[in-house]
């Protein structure tokens, strides 16, 4: 495990830019594992920058989300799906048939998953997944509990974290109370995970998972298991572990 500690936000989004785009350029078919939230926003804003200023190409990348609200449409500008066209997508060079979002208005669920982890297997492993981290350990949405599902399912959103995403909604009771989410075998098949995060609330869950025990309680303490992680965190998220 491979921990950076960054001067603030704009750092830790700069390297983890640095660290995508890196991957990008020295394999362009990448098959890159994406992630949402507050926390990556910085992290594409620069990545749009490369593109713009230095050539960075994403034409041949093949992309999976981890996470989308259930049930959400794509047009609602709280979907995961509108959040990477705002974010992402729509300035730069992707080609959109390479992108994969779970469906939020899917109306078979197993089918959608068994779907999306079918794509994910035909693409070939994932090179880089992107993750953040919820202040309760939660990595894409599998929410803390007795046992983890290892594939793509259907979730029902932790009080926490419904608690702690309602920031972005105009109440609480906007926020979907479940979503589609890679499993936990999922994210670990990827051959390199890089985890952001930033800001004091991180702290205690960052120290947590990467210093405790391994638990279900805790989804991110798996990560320790992974051969090859890279954790970049600004320094209020690494104020425990400092
Ligand atoms: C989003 C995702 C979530 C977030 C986490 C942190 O695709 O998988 O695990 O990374 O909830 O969210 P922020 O960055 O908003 O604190």
């Amino acid at each position: 495990m491979r921990i950076y500690v960054e001067a603030n936000y704009e750092a830790m989004s700069k390297k983890a830019a640095y660290i995508l785009s890196s991957q990008i350029r020295l394999e362009p078919q990448s098959v890159i594992g994406l992630a949402t939230g507050g926390t990556p926003v910085g992290m594409y804003k620069e990545l749009v920058r490369m593109h713009k200023e230095e050539d960075l190409d994403f034409s041949e990348i093949t992309t999976f989300n981890l996470d989308e609200y259930y049930p959400i449409a794509k047009d609602n500008p709280q979907s995961y799906y509108y959040y990477m066209m705002e974010n992402l997508f729509n300035h730069v060079n992707i080609d959109l048939s390479r992108v994969h979002i779970p469906n939020g208005m899917a109306q078979d669920v197993a089918k959608e998953c068994e779907n999306y982890e079918t794509m994910i297997r035909n693409a070939g492993r994932i090179s880089l997944q992107v993750l953040g981290i919820g202040p309760n350990g939660h990595i894409g949405f599998n929410e803390p509990d007795a046992q983890l599902e290892p594939y793509t399912h259907l979730v029902d959103l932790d009080e926490k974290t419904i608690e702690a995403n309602s920031r972005y909604f105009n109440s609480r009771e906007e926020v979907p109370k479940q979503a589609l989410s890679m499993g936990v075998k999922t994210i670990m098949s990827a051959k390199k995970l890089m985890l952001l995060a930033s800001g004091q609330n991180k702290a205690e869950i960052i120290k947590e998972s990467i210093m405790g025990g391994i638990t279900p309680e805790i989804p991110a303490s798996f990560l320790q298991l992974h051969p090859d992680v890279t954790i970049i965190l600004d320094k209020e998220a690494a104020s425990e572990v400092l």
